[in-house]
């Protein structure tokens, strides 16, 4: 079987080099919208998503994200929008990580769906845990309680897309 939707899943990629322009609203709004339809546990719509396109907070995030890495490259890769997925702490909501994660993988194929490009980066947790990454949560608006799952680069890509590696052997078995 094949449709648009299947052959979306398959082509997507991890997209590491970002040209300068900014993407439109309309473009972040559809990646935005593509992530509150995500399933939820209880369909709580727990998870909370915050795009960032203000250069300077864009900068503080490339400096926390290196510090928890250890480097000095940009971990954002120079995206334009950065977009970030927090959720409830375990210990107030067991599935704060399944939903989050299903909130950035949404937007990750809508975002090639449309043409854009898009990578999840990691270490949202380590960062927002930090006392500036909690004063940067309250200045997003955000309630307490709340931890970081992940991000997503977003922006034009700059080179074309590489193929997949192909799939591991035996990846799924069907027992019937
Ligand atoms: C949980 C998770 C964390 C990831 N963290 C990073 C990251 O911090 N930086 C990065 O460049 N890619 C990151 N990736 C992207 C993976 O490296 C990428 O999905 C994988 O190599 C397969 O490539 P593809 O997405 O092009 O199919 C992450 C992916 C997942 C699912």
């Amino acid at each position: 079987m094949d449709n648009e939707v299947l052959k979306a899943l398959r082509e997507r990629r991890s997209v590491r080099a970002y040209k300068p322009q900014q993407i439109t609203d309309e473009e972040l709004q559809a990646v935005l919208d593509a992530g509150t339809y995500a399933p939820t546990g209880m369909g709580y719509q727990d998870p909370w998503i915050v795009a960032v396109q203000n250069p300077d907070i864009i900068a503080q995030l490339v400096r926390m994200n290196a510090a928890v890495m250890g480097v000095k490259s940009n971990p954002y890769y120079d995206a334009p929008t950065i977009v970030l997925v927090f959720a409830s702490r375990p210990e107030r909501w067991e599935n704060g990580v399944c939903d989050g994660s299903l909130v950035l993988g949404n937007m990750m194929i809508a975002a090639h769906a449309i043409g854009l490009g898009a990578c999840w980066i990691n270490r949202e947790r380590e960062m927002f845990d930090t006392d500036e990454g909690k004063a940067l949560m309250k200045s997003f608006g955000l309630p307490d309680g709340l931890m970081g799952v992940g991000s997503i680069a977003l922006g034009y890509a700059a080179r074309p897309l590489p193929a997949a590696k192909p799939r591991k052997d035996k990846y799924y078995r069907i027992v019937k």
